[in-house]
């Protein structure tokens, strides 16, 4: 009885939490309150089930692991600093591949035809991501979506909501604007290459209470607040869903994910929130502007189950006209690497609730001081400890490994350091990784792949 009451007793525990100053609305306890009836008998038997592939999908050691991309990382960095070719990349400037986890698809010129090799590529703590890998590959032909309950054959929300694995694709480029919030059931590929697919001016995408989901290569943006309704979330099951959030997407109580190549850019909430113990995740390669509250990583300082949430962040792009939140993570690791924070106005990472924040060869330059009125605004700290005295944060493992920091951005420490991580190796390479960050992310955000050639 215990566990199939945890999401209703986790959402009474925020109700009577006193309100936050947080716009986003998942800190927000009239939300959780209003979300209540969506979770029937299915959904408790469905968060039941995810908690148990969201403990499996946890790793015992994410040192060893964050570790591990770090050095397939400098491996190529090292490589690079000798003036050697890379294995696997071309120098014909036909393909591009200036990480690992494109290296791994991007110089394959019959890639539309070997699509699910791309499951292959993924690293970090989304590793075992396999989405649709295996299963069929389903087209999507109609941009259409008129019916929520019983969703037309041809569009995305009939194929996100069938049984087992599928592999999305799209026929041509189109637009589609989502009524309400697109429910992915898992072992599912959206794939977006070779077409331009927009997701915008409507709902955003949720994944809850499921595994297994790759999304890539599409731009999503403008999405909204929509009032909800019967929605169907699979094969069997439809139901009552309240308001969506306004999240771009919204991860929840969910395991591996991996998120590569997307734009993404003012969405009414978070860009891409993963709250409820979601774990094994990696959002790569990917390019966000325009936004307040980019990612928030745990919503609630009482949810101390987000301490098994692991996710990387990769050559990752947070560009133009960000302000906060890249991320605000709670309890849990976050391994942020090699990714370019060229724009926030309030700072880039942050947190409370004791998370562990591993923030290696990244490029961080900080914003320019200005006048608000009388008062000058100077922004240039990338953390902040959110609600916290010193005397507490100062134990939270939150450490700055060969970052790059330019116009005065500066990163406060605090935690036990890391040792032997592969970048420390001086002999190994004489320039930072975070000065590599530029070549590293140059094709962050949706591609332009065409079929017949490298990507
Ligand atoms: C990372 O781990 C995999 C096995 O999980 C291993 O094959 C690979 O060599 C490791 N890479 C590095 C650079 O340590
Ligand atoms: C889809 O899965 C559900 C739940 O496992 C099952 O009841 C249903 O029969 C399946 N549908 C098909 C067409 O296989
Ligand atoms: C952001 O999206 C909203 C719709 O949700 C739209 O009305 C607004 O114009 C967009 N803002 C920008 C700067 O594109």
């Amino acid at each position: 009885m215990a566990r199939s009451l945890d999401i209703i007793l986790f959402v009474l525990c925020l109700a009577i939490l006193t309100p936050t100053l947080n716009a986003n609305k998942l800190e927000n306890n009239e939300y959780w309150t209003e979300q209540r009836p969506e979770f029937d008998s299915y959904w408790q038997e469905r968060a039941k089930v995810a908690k148990q592939e969201n403990k499996a999908a946890y790793f015992k050691d994410p040192y060893a692991i964050s570790g591990n991309f770090t050095a397939s990382i400098s491996e190529i960095i090292a490589v690079k600093e000798k003036g050697r070719n890379l294995g696997g990349l071309k120098d014909d400037g036909t393909c591009l591949a200036t990480n690992p986890i494109d290296r791994c698809w991007r110089c394959d010129p019959n890639w539309a035809n070997n699509r699910q090799k791309l499951a292959d590529c993924v690293q970090g703590f989304g590793r075992n991501t396999r989405g649709g890998q295996g299963g069929p590959i389903y087209v999507v032909t109609d941009p259409s979506d008129d019916d929520m309950m019983n969703p037309k054959p041809g569009t995305l929300r009939y194929a996100v909501t069938r049984n087992g694995s599928l592999w999305i694709t799209f026929a041509r480029s189109m637009a589609i604007t989502l009524q309400q919030e697109l429910i992915m059931s898992g072992d599912k590929t959206i794939d977006g290459r070779g077409v331009d697919v927009y997701i915008s001016n409507g709902a955003g995408i949720t994944i809850q209470f499921v595994k297994n989901v790759i999304i890539h290569g599409i731009k999503i943006y403008d999405i909204q607040v929509r009032d909800g309704g019967m929605i169907r979330d699979s094969e069997a099951h439809y139901g009552f869903r309240t308001k969506s959030d306004g999240d771009g997407i919204s991860i929840f109580g969910a395991s591996n994910v991996w998120i590569d190549h997307v734009s993404m850019r003012n969405c009414t909430d978070g860009l891409i929130d993963a709250i409820m113990g979601s774990t094994a995740i990696t959002i790569s390669n990917s390019h966000f502007t325009d936004h307040n509250e980019v990612m928030l990583f745990g919503a609630s300082n009482d949810y101390s189950e987000d301490k098994i949430m692991q996710i990387t962040l990769a050559f990752n792009h947070f560009g133009k006209r960000l302000v906060q939140r890249m991320p605000r993570a709670r309890f849990g690791f976050v391994h942020c690497v090699n990714n370019d924070y060229t724009h926030w106005e309030m700072y880039a990472i942050g947190g409370s609730q004791n998370p562990t924040i591993i923030s290696e060869g990244n490029r961080f330059i900080g914003p320019y001081n200005k006048m608000l009125g009388n008062d000058l605004i100077n922004s240039k700290e990338i953390t902040k400890r959110e609600y916290t005295e010193e005397s507490e944060w100062k134990t939270w493992q939150w450490r700055s490994i060969n970052d790059e920091y330019i116009n005065g951005a500066f990163f406060v420490q605090s935690g036990p350091e890391l040792k032997d991580r592969p970048f420390s190796q001086k002999d190994m390479i004489k320039a930072k990784p975070g000065s590599f960050v530029g070549r590293l992310t140059r094709y962050s955000g949706n591609l332009r792949c065409r079929v017949g050639e490298p990507c």
